[in-house]
């Protein structure tokens, strides 16, 4: 298809009219193509991030972007699936977690994941971080994998939403990623082509998420829970927080580690309680009979995490993907950092606020993640936060703990956080988890 003059086109735009689907479609399979230069596209994303898009626009905008590579098909495998996005956080392992409770409540997790983004980290490197852990299964191990095992979590397969692809990289150099609009159709033309039946979001918000304004980030969730049911899927997004570090650890063998202990019902209560929360919003999604409600799913999930049977879920994921279960069996096995160092309070009081993102781009610079596409991870470095937001302190006493491979690292590291956080008089307010739910 052509589009004509696409100078008119980002004119109309830039004039804050709204374009047509065919507009819109003829304009993504047009870049992809390669018939739309970087320079028009470059003008055309800022004219969407000045004037947004309207629900018809970024319904089309999504739909154009999802068809423009595969569709997976995951019919061949029984149930209902739900798959769980999140728009990303510090210390955030939740899939570790969510993904065998949902399985160990009989609904099958056939998962595609992603790696590390800025400051945040990524499902597949802290699943890698496992020895022998294969994350690149062919189509038909990845079947049979959640056949007899009941999950799978990989990374994508096939050429799902090149259009995104070519997109996001323009984006990230023309200063056009932070559109709500732009975030919302990335991300929802993934989920629709990585072929779920169901899509639950958790949008993350505060000083550790992507998008940190509260209702910005009910936007975007509302934006994206529009655009799954205008495609004709159940979509309903969480929004949790991330004014602070979900659980204690960030960095990958760490998180593991952390994940084994909330898999055998112990661990840090706050990341129980997302945990606990997706999970049951996923278990009542993926009811056939509609007969689970989302408190009765929370229940199940608690229930599964304290009976075992969600660990012995994530021992047999492990195993079916090459991993070395003896690793998950006994996690000091894990490699240890051998150099630490200590964040110590600087006064007395109470840790009232923290700045989330701050201590990933910490982790980041102790090895955790990776500076350059070909960077290699340092799998045992990472932040252990020994206090949480609310905790109180003396002077001298440890915040966190810092754990690197590198000793060159350390100090760059401990003094880019010693601004990271904040001691007070005053107790702050406990933090609500889950914010909202919108679907
Ligand atoms: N994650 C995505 O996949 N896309 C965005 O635009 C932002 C975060």
């Amino acid at each position: 298809m052509s589009t004509g003059r696409f100078v008119d086109v980002i004119h109309k735009k830039r004039q804050g009219l709204e374009l047509e689907a065919g507009e819109i479609r003829a304009m993504v399979a047009d870049y992809v193509a390669g018939k739309i230069p970087d320079y028009q596209m470059s003008a055309m994303l800022m004219a969407i991030c000045f004037r947004g898009m309207s629900d018809a626009e970024l319904t089309a905008m999504t739909l154009a972007m999802r068809d423009s590579g595969d569709i997976a098909d995951l019919s061949r495998i029984p149930g209902i699936k739900v798959d769980k996005h999140s728009t990303g956080g510090v210390g955030d392992k939740t899939t570790l977690i969510v993904g065998p409770v949902v399985a160990a409540c009989g609904i099958p997790v056939a998962k595609m994941s992603g790696r590390g983004l800025g400051f945040t980290g990524g499902t597949l490197d802290k699943l890698e971080s496992i020895p022998g852990f294969r994350i690149g299964l062919g189509e038909d191990e990845f079947f049979r994998a959640v056949r007899e095992n009941g999950i799978s979590v990989i990374g994508q397969t096939g050429n799902l939403a090149p259009a995104d692809k070519k997109l996001y990289a323009l984006r990230d150099v023309t200063g056009t990623v932070e559109s709500i609009p732009l975030i919302a159709s990335s991300i929802m033309s993934k989920k629709l082509a990585a072929g779920s039946d169901k899509i639950l979001l958790d949008v993350t918000t505060g000083s550790g998420a992507f998008i940190k304004e509260l209702e910005k980030s009910r936007q975007l969730a509302g934006q994206m829970v529009a655009i799954g049911k205008a495609a004709g899927k159940e979509t309903v997004a969480m929004i949790t927080s991330m004014d602070e570090p979900l659980g204690s650890a960030i960095g990958n063998n760490l998180e593991v580690i952390e994940a084994i202990h909330a898999l055998q019902g112990q661990g840090p209560e706050d990341l129980r309680e997302v945990c606990t929360a997706l999970a049951g919003m996923m278990i009542s999604m993926g009811d056939v009979k509609r007969e689970i409600s989302y408190e009765e799913g929370r229940e199940r999930a608690q229930e599964v995490l304290e009976n075992g049977a969600a660990f012995e879920k994530f021992k047999c994921m492990v195993a079916g993907q090459g991993g070395d279960v003896s690793f998950i069996e006994n996690p000091e096995k894990f490699a240890a950092a051998p150099v630490r160092g200590e964040l110590t309070a600087g006064a007395d009081g109470y840790i009232s606020w923290m700045d989330t993102e701050g201590f990933g781009i910490a982790a980041g610079l102790l090895g955790a993640g990776r500076e350059t596409k070909e960077s290699r991870i340092d799998f045992c470095a990472g932040i252990i936060m020994e206090k949480k937001l609310g905790d109180p302190v003396k002077r001298g006493d440890v915040v966190a703990t810092f754990h690197t491979s590198a000793g060159d690292r350390l100090e760059r590291a401990l003094s880019y956080a010693g601004n990271c956080y904040a001691v007070s008089e005053k107790k702050p307010e406990p933090l609500k988890l889950v914010v909202d739910i919108i679907r």
